[in-house]
């Protein structure tokens, strides 16, 4: 889909002319007032849409109206919630090309072009008939410089997306880490077996050796022209997580390639950083490996030690996503970073606490959460705090190593959490559970089933300001 910026489409001949409506006002199109607002009674409720054929009285051939709600609680989220539903109209009518002619007064540019690419977004790379696409739109109004901001934010969250749809026999820890070493602006130190070994990152390479499949330690680095912070971004790379020898039920199992949407999310955002050169040191750190049950895998029992030298008592080897991130933490706690920010699916107690709309937040610094937490707000992600009181460390108690893996299942997020913090030191950290908002069963709001690519936007923008 191409997408550009142009001062006036209305004289401007176009398959489709797409305009807004507030509710109880008029639009911008004479036509449009007459059937849609007076003849119809088209509410314009915030995605609603009406389609007007024109019958040549204006240079397109169609009108498509798309609700904007109530003008005064209009705002960027209402921009791409609004302009998604417009783009899945027009693949609705087959259409091919489409003009936006908004009547606002703010420069919604960025939110309309991500609304437009979350809805244009398919994974029909394995389907012999392919989705329906829209091949050119066409914004008016909005500045040259918001409209390329949405693309890269767009295409971002289509990169991380597309990845964590693969199925994990495509998205092995191998292929990772050559998507990191070819990503244009940023360099990639690609550790292996031996050399994991050697950093002594014990935790996160029991959980791999069940698998034929070798683990990567990937270490990507972004360096901004004048370097104000330097912040470490670590994905949960778990390329496939079967549970390992505590073997999760067909049904758990059946979507667990998603367990690398962390580590697609940090791929995404490296990517985007040099077209958006903020003036930041960005390090993305990836553990990837898989989770497999097998004659060598890690067992209950067994006692790892991670890199800061704590040792681990095995519970449940499907706790495992902790061990690969208590690893990665150790190492970016390493590297002189100001701030680290960990996305992971990590639990399913996070899912039954929040569901699928919202991702927990977790940290040591009260400011950095609420950022965050702001920052997603105002992305159109939604981040809710969970608590890290050390009363959750007290299931994790072991008799014979510092700590368990796996406490009660109630409570399971901030377990988790507090499990975590164990393994940073002297950073100010964050920690995102995605496990329910990364993957989707079914369509929910402008996303299809699938990836969602969370936390492309938030990390992107908290980021770049
Ligand atoms: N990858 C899963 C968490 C998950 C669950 C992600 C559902 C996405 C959807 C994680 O590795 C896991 O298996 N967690 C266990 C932990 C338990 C054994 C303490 C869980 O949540 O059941
Ligand atoms: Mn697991
Ligand atoms: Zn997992």
């Amino acid at each position: 889909m191409e997408i550009s910026v142009m001062d006036d489409v209305k004289h401007v001949p176009c398959e489709v002319l797409v305009i807004n409506k507030f509710e109880g006002e008029e639009t911008s199109q004479e036509l449009a007032n007459v059937y849609a607002v007076a003849k119809d009674h088209f509410e314009g409720k915030l995605g609603q849409t009406y389609l007007l054929h024109t019958l040549d009285k204006i240079p397109a051939d169609k009108i498509l109206v798309v609700g904007f709600g109530k003008r005064e609680e209009f705002n960027a989220n209402k921009m791409r919630e609004a302009v998604c539903k417009a783009v899945k109209k027009l693949q609705q009518i087959h259409a091919k090309e489409a003009c936006f002619d908004f009547d606002v007064n703010c420069d919604y540019g960025k939110s309309a072009v991500i609304g437009a690419m979350i809805a244009d977004y398919a994974f029909d790379k394995y389907k012999t008939e392919k989705a329906r696409h829209l091949e050119k739109i066409t914004f008016a109004k909005f500045s040259q410089a918001e409209i390329n901001e949405g693309i890269i934010f767009g295409e971002a969250m289509k990169f991380a997306r597309d990845l964590a749809n693969e199925p994990a026999a495509y998205a092995t820890p191998s292929r990772l880490a050559e998507i990191a070493s070819n990503i244009d602006g940023v360099s990639a130190k690609i550790f292996d077996k031996e050399e994991i070994e050697r950093m002594g990152m014990g935790a996160y390479l029991a959980v791999g050796q069940g698998s034929v499949q070798p683990p990567k330690f990937i270490h990507m680095k972004y360096v901004g022209k004048n370097p104000k912070k330097k912040i470490a971004i670590i994905g949960k790379g778990i390329c496939f997580d079967a549970g390992g020898l505590d073997l999760k039920p067909a049904s758990s199992m059946l979507t667990m390639r998603d367990d690398m949407s962390g580590a697609a999310c940090v791929l995404g955002v490296m990517k985007a950083l040099s077209k958006l050169e903020p003036d930041v040191e960005v390090h993305g750190i990836i553990a990837a490996c898989e989770n497999m049950p097998s004659g060598s895998s890690y067992k209950p029992g067994d006692i790892l030690t991670a890199k800061n030298g704590k040792t681990i008592e095995v519970d449940n080897t499907d706790a495992e996503g902790r061990l690969t991130l208590a690893d990665a933490l150790c190492y970016a706690c390493e590297l002189g970073v100001d701030e680290v920010i960990d996305i992971a699916t990590l639990t399913g107690a996070c899912v039954v606490a929040l569901g699928t709309t919202v991702s927990g937040i977790m940290g040591n610094d009260e400011d950095m959460i609420s950022t965050l937490i702001r920052t997603g707000k105002d992305s159109g992600e939604k981040f809710w705090e969970m608590p890290m009181y050390p009363e959750f460390m007290d299931s994790l108690k072991s008799d014979i190593a510092d700590m368990k893996n796996t406490g009660t299942r109630m409570g399971g997020a901030s377990i988790a959490g507090v499990f975590l913090k164990e393994f940073v030191e002297g950073v100010k950290w964050c920690h995102l559970d995605v496990a329910g908002t990364a993957f989707l069963e079914k369509p929910q709001k402008e996303f299809i089933a699938g990836s969602t690519g969370v936390g492309v936007r938030t990390l992107l923008n908290y980021i770049k300001d």
